[in-house]
Parts: C-alpha cells; sequence; structure tokens
C-alpha cells in the first residue's frame, strides 16, 4: 500500500476514500521540521494552503510521486520542483469557485454596512445606530480584476444585487465577457471607475503588487477593496497608508502575505478594514468537493489512472484516456526504438502527427516520446512530467505538428531525430484493439510488435545475410522469434529486424557487425 501525509486539516469524506486504498498519516499542523525529518517514508503528500511545499521538502522526499493541493492555488507549491523531479502535481480548480463567491459577496456587504463593527460595539453593550451608517451596493460600480471561475461567479451575483460590473482581465475575450453581461477595460479605468475592486487573480510574478502606492492612488475617492485571492496581490503597507490618508474609505481582505499576519499588521490596527482568516473556501461543501476530488485523482494515480486536473501535465478528458493509452505505449518504444539506434549527441526531435490520432491532445504523446528516448541514457527518474525539462536541459529541441497529409494508415506517428551522427526517423502506428507497431525505419517499410528485445540492422540486401546472423545467433543459443525485412530496392540498402527471446551480448552483436555487408547492429530491449 502506497503511503500518504496529509498534513493540513481536510474533510473527513477525502480520508475516508483515502484509508480505503492507501497507508494514512494524517497529521494537519505538522511543522515543517517534522515534515523535512519524515517526508521520504510518503509516496504521496497531500495539503490545503497551510503546507508550504518547498524545495527542500520535495528534494527530501526522495519517494514523491504525488502532491495533492485540496484547493485551487498551489502558490504554497513549489511546482517547478516537482516538475524537475517527476513529481505530478494535482489540484481541485473548481470545487471552491462557489464558496469563494459567496465570501466575497458576504464581505462587501458586510463592508458597506460595517456589519463586523457594529456587531463588536453591540457585543461590548454599546447601542450606536449613526456611527454605522453605511452605503447601498446596488446601482454602484463593482470592479473585477480578473475574470475567471471566482470572478465570474462574484460579477453573477453582484448583477443579482443591482451592481454595474466592469473588469480587468488581459488573457479574456471581450467576447466572452460580454456573454456574461460584463465590460472589459484596462486597470487604469476600473481603477478610477468602481466603487469597489474586488480581485480575483492568481498570485504570479506579474500580478505580485499589482495594487501598489501608484495604482491605489489612481483609485476613485472613497472606493473600497475586497481581496479573497491572495496575499500580495495588494501592497499590505501601502494599502494601509491609502485608507490612513483617506484615498481608500474601506477594505475587506481574506487573505494575507504572511499567514497568519503578525499582531502588529497595520492593516489589523485599522477600524475601515475588516477581515477574516482565509475562509474563502471554508464551507462544508466545498472542503468535501475538494478532498473527495483530490483524494480520489491521487488514488486513481496510484492504479495508474491519469489525474483529471493535473497542474504540471496536460489535462485530458477521460472519455479521451482509453483511446490515447495504446499512443502514448507506441510512442514511448519510439522513443527506446531512437535512444538505440539514434546515435549520440541528440540535437532535435522532429514528431508529425497523422490521421485520427490529431483530433486528440498530442503533448502527451510527445512527452512519452521524450521519456521513452531519454530514460535508457540517464540515470534520473524520467517520466511524462520532467521529460520536457530534462531535454530543454540538455539542449534538444523538440518540436511537434500535426499533419493532414494522406497516409496508408487510420494513424501514423512520424519520429525525425537529429543526432551528431545523422538523421533517423522512424515512424509507428496502432492498430486493431490498440496494437502499438512500428512501420518504417529510416524509410525502409518494417512491421512489427515493439516488444521484448529486437536485434535491428543496417546492411546491403544480399543473398545469405539473414542465414548468417541467423546462424551466429543460433551458435550462441539465441531464439529468433520473428523476423522482418525492409528495403527500398534489389540488392540496395535494407533494415532487418529481428525479435528474438534471449539478450545479444556485446561480443554477438560485434560479431553480426562483422559480417561483410552489415553497416550497423544494434540490440534494443523494449
Ligand atoms: P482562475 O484561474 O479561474 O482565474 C484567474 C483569472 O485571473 C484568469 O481569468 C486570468 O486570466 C486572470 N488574470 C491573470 N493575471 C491577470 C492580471 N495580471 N490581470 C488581470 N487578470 C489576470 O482562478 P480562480 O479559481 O478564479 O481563483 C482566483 C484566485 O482566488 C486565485 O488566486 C485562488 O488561489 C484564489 N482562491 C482563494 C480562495 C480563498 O479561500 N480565499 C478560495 C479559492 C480560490
Ligand atoms: C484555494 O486556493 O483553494 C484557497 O486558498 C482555499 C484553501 O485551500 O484554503
Amino acid at each position: 500500500m502506497a503511503k500518504i501525509l496529509v498534513s493540513d486539516q481536510i474533510s473527513e469524506k477525502g480520508l475516508e476514500l483515502l484509508r480505503k486504498e492507501m497507508e494514512v498519516d494524517y497529521s494537519p499542523g505538522l511543522p515543517k521540521e517534522d515534515i523535512l525529518q519524515r517526508i521520504a517514508e510518503y509516496e504521496a503528500l497531500m495539503v490545503r494552503s497551510g503546507t508550504k511545499v518547498t524545495r527542500d521538502i520535495i528534494e527530501k522526499g526522495t519517494n514523491l510521486k504525488i502532491i495533492g493541493r485540496a484547493g485551487v492555488g498551489v502558490d504554497n507549491i513549489d511546482v517547478e520542483s516537482a516538475t524537475e523531479r517527476g513529481i505530478v502535481v494535482v489540484n481541485s480548480p473548481g470545487g471552491n469557485t462557489r464558496a469563494a463567491a459567496e465570501h466575497t459577496i458576504a464581505l462587501m456587504l458586510a463592508l458597506a454596512r460595517n456589519i463586523p463593527q457594529a456587531h463588536r460595539m453591540l457585543k461590548q453593550g454599546q447601542w450606536q445606530r449613526s456611527k454605522f451608517m453605511g452605503v447601498e451596493v446596488y446601482g454602484k460600480k463593482l470592479g473585477i480584476i480578473g475574470l475567471g471561475r471566482i470572478g465570474r461567479e462574484v460579477a453573477k451575483r453582484a448583477k443579482g444585487l443591482g451592481m454595474e460590473v466592469i473588469a480587468c482581465d488581459p488573457y479574456i475575450s471581450e467576447e466572452w465577457a460580454e456573454r456574461i453581461g460584463v465590460q472589459l477595460v484596462d486597470l487604469p479605468t476600473l481603477l478610477s471607475e468602481a466603487d469597489i475592486v474586488t480581485i480575483h487573480t492568481p498570485l504570479t510574478k506579474e500580478t505580485r503588487h499589482l495594487l501598489g502606492e501608484k495604482e491605489l492612488r489612481m483609485m476613485k475617492k472613497g472606493a473600497r477593496i475586497i481581496n479573497t485571492a491572495r496575499g500580495g496581490i495588494v501592497d499590505e503597507y501601502a494599502l494601509a497608508k491609502a485608507i490612513g490618508e483617506g484615498i481608500i474609505s474601506g477594505a475587506a481582505i481574506d487573505v494575507f502575505e504572511q499567514e497568519p499576519p503578525p499582531p502588529d499588521h497595520p492593516l489589523l490596527q485599522l477600524e475601515q478594514v475588516i477581515v477574516t482568516p482565509h475562509l474563502g473556501a471554508s464551507t462544508v461543501e466545498a472542503q468535501e468537493y475538494v478532498a473527495i476530488d483530490v483524494a480520489e485523482q491521487i488514488v486513481n494515480f496510484f492504479k495508474g489512472i491519469p489525474p483529471s486536473s493535473p497542474v504540471n501535465l496536460p489535462v485530458l478528458p477521460p472519455e479521451v484516456l482509453p483511446l490515447l493509452q495504446p499512443h502514448i505505449q507506441l510512442m514511448e518504444r519510439i522513443g527506446k526504438l531512437l535512444a538505440g539506434i539514434g546515435g549520440k549527441r541528440i540535437k532535435k526531435v522532429e514528431i508529425t502527427y497523422y490521421g485520427d490520432i490529431t483530433d486528440t491532445e498530442t503533448s502527451v504523446l510527445t512527452r512519452s516520446l521524450l521519456k521513452g528516448l531519454l530514460e535508457p541514457v540517464l540515470s534520473l527518474p524520467i517520466n511524462i512530467v520532467n521529460a520536457p525539462l530534462i531535454a530543454e536541459s540538455r539542449g534538444i529541441g523538440v518540436s511537434e505538428t500535426k499533419s493532414s497529409a494522406p497516409i496508408d494508415y487510420a494513424n501514423l506517428s512520424m519520429v525525425k531525430l537529429y543526432s551528431e551522427e545523422g538523421i533517423r526517423t522512424v515512424g509507428g502506428t496502432v492498430v486493431g484493439k490498440g496494437e502499438p507497431r512500428i512501420v518504417s525505419i529510416d524509410g525502409y517499410r518494417v512491421d512489427f510488435v515493439p516488444e521484448g528485445i529486437v536485434l535491428v540492422t543496417s546492411h546491403i540486401d544480399k543473398p545469405g545475410m539473414i542465414g548468417k546472423v541467423g546462424t551466429i545467433l543460433g551458435k550462441n543459443d539465441i531464439n529468433i522469434a520473428g523476423m522482418n525485412v525492409g528495403r527500398m530496392e534489389r540488392r540496395g540498402k535494407a533494415v532487418m529486424v529481428l525479435s528474438v527471446d534471449e539478450n545479444i551480448p556485446l561480443s554477438v552483436l560485434q560479431e553480426i557487425e562483422g559480417i561483410e555487408g552489415i553497416e550497423r547492429a544494434w540490440v534494443v530491449e523494449f
């Protein structure tokens, strides 16, 4: 049974699911030093936003295969380190969208009507009606920064409250925004027009301090700010200053750069600022959903089922997966064949997909090719997560094209490999109920199933060649299981592929290479 460490609080429903299939160590709030000490024991790690899965944790996690984030934001996980080490990262992108949108609306209304402040006063025994004059949100302009999943849900709810909604999101189209009745504007326009600004972007290099001193000064006088996205998108110190100077009349903050914020944090000192301790996703419904979603992905991963929401892999619709499996196997085996026959110092790999395979997501096939190509020559663990990164770090250029040119098969994957020794091409197809076959090597037609041990020769087509190779193999007690010869013309150059039952030692291979007319011979183990 694979072992998983769950180091943040997650819903019991998710834990139940994990416990059925895995050995679960549930230690919410485990300090970093303890995680570092124990992480090597586990194949999986599941967190919310509390645990910071840093490079050192990932490096110590020598057995880690998968990290699950029960939520959306993966800014608490060093995804780059995980990818380098071939660890799959999964999350639950839509699971808490509604909860976060509802929390944003709750904060907006609480901010507009001073609810937390009035509540506190009354609990202290003070009945103060005039002190807490609020504003209506009806008819006000809401400016949404980031019109993704949560931004969109906030927009719909705000329109229901009678607000006018504008948004800034450079990565979506105007038509798309118009479809939900939102006008797209640039950031300066949004800041100068909105009565309330709400943030719903991820925290990235680009969005860190997206609202700094300069931007806050551009805001409409007396406007309000809500941040339920991530701490650090608003410069907290600049915000406190802008509130102090009366540029901004109030703010509602659910997320902080440092969580929990220090008690002397300037925003915690201001009466006009209302706060919650990162509660955006904290509903029973959302927590159950994200915990079950991520637990399922982790359990399935150990059964060989690709995850539905991978962060560092292409996302594949579930219905496409069974169709792609034999092609994934084919590409990995073409990679292995090319690793054997392709020559040293690979410079470039060009992949062209033809036929029915072009209708699907092929990047996972290219990743499988790279895995097969790199695995036999590197000591690092290589999988489809880190293979592109490793190819890049070794200076191997990779290109992928889809072609509609006519072919003799239902599908065809052609791989052209450029190395110091020249160019080699291998073509493969998937036939029948999903059998991978190699159908060409360097333009010679062959037809064999890439499995077991295979001897490949490039030789001159003349009488006796097959016999001579067969005699050497027989003399060394190596049984031939299948044979294939491809040639362009009589007595010209040819390729021979022999499937054998026993391993071919180097001395036997050298003897075969010594046969007059044999140019090169290789042994490939699939
Ligand atoms: P999403 O990926 O669906 O949407 C993010 C949007 O931001 C995208 O449309 C993207 O185009 C846009 N964007 C990116 N950079 C931008 C920029 N520079 N300017 C304007 N727009 C930009 O993400 P989501 O699921 O809607 O989540 C939004 C945020 O909310 C994330 O930071 C997430 O971590 C956070 N979140 C917080 C809580 C919580 O508990 N408070 C809960 C869930 C999500
Ligand atoms: C998220 O990104 O999903 C949220 O921050 C929710 C959380 O896990 O607390």
